[in-house]
């Protein structure tokens, strides 16, 4: 029995008791995750020239978060954290200091995932007797069998049904690439092509000078030859030249990982990019129509594959915008977003339902296509984007919630908030007991997320609460804290790191980014910079001054409040970081029979 199962009939009867008291049916939940999209991309958030009228819309029907924060600035762990609650680096879904691996998962087949003791917010809402479904994106391990028969990923986590991509689209999923290789100016391949020679000719030798039976020499060559075969394989497309940047060639990464699952099986191999964006809505569609006037609520979350590398768009929303292919992707998120806002519209949802909007982290500022155009998101006026620590342009994102009558419409939150507190915030709102209670059986675990419901009801926080503190880690570590006094919001850092002259950025191509290794960065432990991001929200000006009181007491203040973290949470170690967890497994690959 899935342990999530096993959960969920123990917490019936808890929540039979809390929903019976409550005779109305909860409502639903509608969550919509965007990839990579900055906070400047977007017309409610201030960019005048992009077009995304139904994103506005949701935030004038709705609250728009101004300091909204991603628990990382890159996917796998900025979604395990906002599906959790709670810091990817407490159960280890990060990378570690060095660069032995990539930070994120990027193969279907690779061990990593989230851990199945972590409820995340499809658990809580399937104990609570909701229908779940996810549609789109996963990233968070597909946890594939013996073969790839089974890859239960999402099914595993509380979701009932899954439709989409399971780890991310790829820049490499627009292909084809080459599968044959010779590339004679590599060592490699010349070391290749010499032992080859030797082997050949020796057995030519062999059957002229020691006569060697036909039959042996024919068995030898078939045997050389399939050596040398696995061997040029390995050369072209596993690790070891400077195009295999992933562990795998582009051919490879394509053939293995662009696919799209049904429930636990591949149902299309590889992605047809075109269009998807449209199949995605629809699959979104058909289960609200299906699920409108069921008795018990639902919960839906569409995460899109955009606006991700590689850029494509449905041939109608090709050119339609004025910043190119990447204006393109974005308009045609919105265009997805009016579409399932629609749905909600025609099947008589939309009052009762919670839309939330957000986004996993910032723009990728250093993303180019081959032509070197940039193809990566606009993150406002704030410095940094996706693949970095602390820096406020990776993390902070837009963040939108809706819900007619409970909510004001049209109003604007700009206390510091966070992706964490999605799950104790829609329990809330949905007048759901707390996590803890819907699923008792699980491992009681602390939340970093907290119920925003009374601010986003535009109710002030009572002045006796204590200062809230965000932890920003890149990797398992922390480079930054931002703490929230009510009256300032001062933001700490530890590390930052050393972008280019004039700019704030790690260099350019779609693979670069700052990734938070070492020796890109400025060590600060001995003398945090700090700002107040009320008098200086886009930290223009000089930090505060270490001479003064303020920074003295704020500073002493929150490196205490570290210092008591690491004493009382220890992280485990990080799974991102082996090799063997996050290699491509061939005996755990999923292959499409009949695609
Ligand atoms: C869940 O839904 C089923 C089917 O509609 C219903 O029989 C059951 O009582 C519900 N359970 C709770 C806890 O609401
Ligand atoms: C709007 O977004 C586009 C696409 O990211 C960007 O190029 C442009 O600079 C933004 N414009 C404004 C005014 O923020």
């Amino acid at each position: 029995m899935l342990p999530w199962r096993a959960w969920f009939l123990a917490a019936v009867a808890t929540a039979a008791v809390a929903t019976a008291s409550a005779a109305r049916r909860p409502p639903n939940i509608l969550v919509m995750l965007a990839d990579d999209l900055g906070i400047g991309d977007l017309g409610c958030y201030g960019n005048t020239t992009i077009k995304t009228p139904n994103i506005d819309k949701l935030a004038s029907q709705g609250v728009k978060l101004t300091h909204h924060l991603a628990a990382a600035a890159l996917c796998t762990p900025s979604r395990a954290a906002m599906l959790t609650g709670r810091y990817p680096s407490r159960y280890g879904l990060v990378g570690d200091d060095d660069n032995k691996a990539a930070p994120v998962l990027l193969h279907v087949s690779s061990q990593a995932h989230l851990p199945l003791d972590e409820v995340t917010l499809a658990t809580a809402l399937s104990a609570a007797n909701y229908t779940t479904a996810l549609v789109g994106k996963w990233h968070l391990g597909m946890q594939c069998g013996f073969l790839g028969r089974s890859c239960p990923g999402p099914l595993n986590h509380g979701f009932d049904t899954f439709y989409g991509i399971p780890v991310t689209l790829f820049f490499e999923f627009r292909g084809p690439y080459p599968f044959w290789k010779f590339d004679l100016s590599q060592p490699a391949y010349q070391r290749l092509v010499g032992t080859w020679m030797v082997a050949m000719v020796s057995i030519v030798l062999g059957r002229k000078y020691l006569e060697w039976k036909i039959r042996s020499v024919i068995l030898l060559l078939l045997l050389s030859n399939g050596f040398f075969f696995l061997y040029w394989f390995k050369v072209a497309h596993i690790g070891i030249n400077e195009e295999c940047r992933w562990g795998v060639s582009p051919w490879l990464h394509r053939m293995a990982n662009s696919m799209v699952i049904r429930q636990d099986k591949v149902v299309e191999q590889p992605i047809r990019l075109d269009g998807l964006s449209q199949r995605l809505v629809k699959e979104s569609r058909e289960f609200l129509a299906q699920h409108a006037k069921d008795e018990q609520p639902f919960f839906l979350f569409h995460s899109f594959p955009h606006v991700h590398t590689p850029m494509f768009s449905a041939p109608h929303m090709k050119g339609v915008s004025k910043h190119g292919s990447y204006g393109d992707n974005v308009e045609e998120m919105d265009e997805s977003v009016g579409a399932l806002m629609d749905a909600l519209r025609e099947f008589d949802l939309e009052d009762n339902t919670i839309v939330y909007f957000t986004s996993d982290q910032g723009g990728h500022l250093e993303s180019v296509d081959f032509q070197g155009r940039r193809i990566g998101g606009h993150n406002g006026r704030f410095k940094g984007g996706k693949a970095m620590g602390g820096a406020e342009g990776g993390i902070r994102v837009a963040g939108i919630y809706r819900y007619p009558g409970h909510l004001p419409a049209g109003a604007t939150l700009d206390s510091p908030t966070s992706l964490m507190d999605l799950m104790p915030t829609v329990l809330d709102l949905a007048e759901l007991p707390s996590v803890h209670e819907l699923v008792p059986a699980a491992p009681r675990k602390d939340l970093d997320g907290e119920s925003i419901a009374d601010l986003l009801k535009g109710e002030s926080r009572s002045p006796a609460r204590p200062p809230r503190i965000f932890l920003h880690h890149c990797r398992k570590n922390i480079h930054a804290v931002r703490v929230d006094t009510g009256d300032h919001v001062y933001k700490m850092y530890l590390y930052k790191h050393k972008w280019f002259p004039g700019s704030t950025q790690c260099g350019w191509g779609h693979t670069e980014g700052c990734h938070c290794s070492k020796d890109k960065m400025h060590d600060l432990t001995k003398q945090p910079e700090l700002y107040d991001l009320v008098r200086d929200p886009y930290e223009d000006h000089d930090p505060i001054s270490p001479k003064t009181e303020e920074y003295k007491k704020v500073v002493g203040a929150l490196m205490q409040h570290l210092n008591e973290w690491t004493r009382t949470v220890h992280y485990p170690s990080p799974q991102l970081a082996s090799r063997l967890d996050v290699a491509l497994l061939p005996w755990r690959q999923p292959v499409c029979f009949n695609c």
